[in-house]
Order: structure tokens, then sequence, then C-alpha cells
């Protein structure tokens, strides 16, 4: 009796290891990418969109040619060839009346540095160069580092104290 309550069991644990392991087959993992994968058959929601950008104001420079992020909201604002909305606050012309910062010098640019009447086609897709700050998670841990912390250090390295 004993042995073959054992030899039932095992059967049991057989044809229940054997179910899964036939899951597995027919729904395999999904890789994890951004988000968790789960299974093939699975389709997980994707996180929140990222809030809207701080309305804090322009923030400093991390460097003197970073292109500043946009401290506003660029949601439904259309930049194609027919349109940029980007300028109508930013070009020279319409910046005083928006209160908005003009493009600088260097938009007007080409590539030989001859300045041109109008925005530069170097420089008409803003977005290409330009984001607004997000309160997103950061992906990877940030290791920049400012340049005056980089000259601090390189000046105590020189002196001779503690790096
Ligand atoms: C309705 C007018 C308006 C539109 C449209 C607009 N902006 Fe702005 N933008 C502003 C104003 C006003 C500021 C200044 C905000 C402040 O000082 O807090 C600003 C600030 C900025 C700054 C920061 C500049 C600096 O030196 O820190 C950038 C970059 C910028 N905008 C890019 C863009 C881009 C790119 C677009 C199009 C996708 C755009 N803006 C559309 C009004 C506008
Ligand atoms: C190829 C990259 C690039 C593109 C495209 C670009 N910008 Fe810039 N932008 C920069 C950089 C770099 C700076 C900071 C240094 C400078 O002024 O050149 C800047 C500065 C600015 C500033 C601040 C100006 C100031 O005097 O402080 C504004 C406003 C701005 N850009 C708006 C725009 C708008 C609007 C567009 C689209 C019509 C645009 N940019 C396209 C790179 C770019």
């Amino acid at each position: 009796m004993k042995r073959l309550m054992v030899s039932l069991l095992s059967v049991f644990f057989v044809l229940v290891a054997g179910s899964a392991a036939a899951q597995e087959r027919q729904d395999p993992a999904a890789p994890d990418g951004l988000r968790a994968g789960g299974t093939a058959s699975q389709t997980l929601s994707a996180d929140p969109i990222a809030g809207q950008p701080k309305q804090a104001g322009r923030e400093v420079l991390n460097y003197p040619e970073q292109p500043p992020v946009i401290p506003h909201t660029i949601r439904d604002y259309q930049v194609d060839k027919r349109s940029n909305r980007c300028l109508t606050c930013h070009s020279r012309e319409d910046a005083v009346d928006a209160g908005a910062p003009m493009v600088s010098i260097t938009h007007f640019m080409d590539r030989h540095k001859q300045v041109l009447a109008a925005v530069s086609p170097d420089r008409y897709f803003c977005t290409q160069c330009h984001v607004p700050q997000t309160d997103a998670k950061p992906l990877v841990e940030n290791q920049f580092r400012t340049v005056d912390e980089v000259l601090t250090e390189a000046i105590r390295e020189r002196e001779g104290g503690e790096p």
C-alpha cells in the first residue's frame, strides 16, 4: 500500500512538473527591457510618462556650450517644414513680445559660421538639441561632474594636496 502511494505521488509530481515545463514552452519568459518583460503572451503596462517639466524658470547651464533645457511644456508644439511653433515666441521678431529669450546668434550661422538673415536650417528642428527637463527617474546613475569640480580637483592635485 505504502509503495503504491509513493509511486502514485511520484507520477503526480512528474505530471505537475511536466505541465509546468509545457506551460513554460508555450509561454516563455520575455526578456526584461526598460520595463519588466513578463512572458511572451503578456503585455505589461508601461510606466506612466514622466511628469511635465518643473515650471521653475530657466536653469543654470552645466557647461558653456550646453543647449539650455526647455523650462516649459512643449506638448502639441508643431515643428515641421511649414511651421515652427517654437519660433513664434523665440524668433528675433517675436521674442520681446512673447517675453521669451531670443534664439542666440549661433542659430543664424551656417556650417561655415556665416551669419544668415534667418534661423539656419541647421538649427531649425529645435528639439534635436533642446529637451524639456522632466522628473523622470534616471535609468542609469549620473556621474557628470561640473567643470568647476574638475578644475578644483586639478588645482588641488597640482598643489600636491589630497586628490
Ligand atoms: C508661447 C511662447 C513659447 C513657445 C511657443 C515656446 N517657448 Fe520656449 N520659452 C518661452 C518663454 C517665455 C521662456 C522663458 C521662461 C522663463 O524665463 O522662465 C522660454 C524658455 C525657453 C528655453 C530656455 C532658454 C534658456 O536660456 O534657458 C528654451 C531652450 C526654449 N524655451 C525652447 C523652446 C522650444 C524648443 C520650443 C518649441 C518646441 C519653445 N521653446 C516654444 C516661451 C515659448
Ligand atoms: C544643433 C543644436 C541646436 C538646435 C537645432 C537649436 N539650438 Fe538653441 N541652442 C543650442 C546651443 C548649443 C545653445 C547655447 C549656446 C548658443 O547660444 O549657441 C542654444 C541656445 C538657445 C537659447 C538661449 C539663447 C540665449 O541667448 O541664452 C534659446 C532660447 C534657444 N537655443 C532656442 C532654440 C530654438 C527655438 C530652436 C529651434 C528654432 C533651437 N534653439 C535650435 C543648440 C541648438
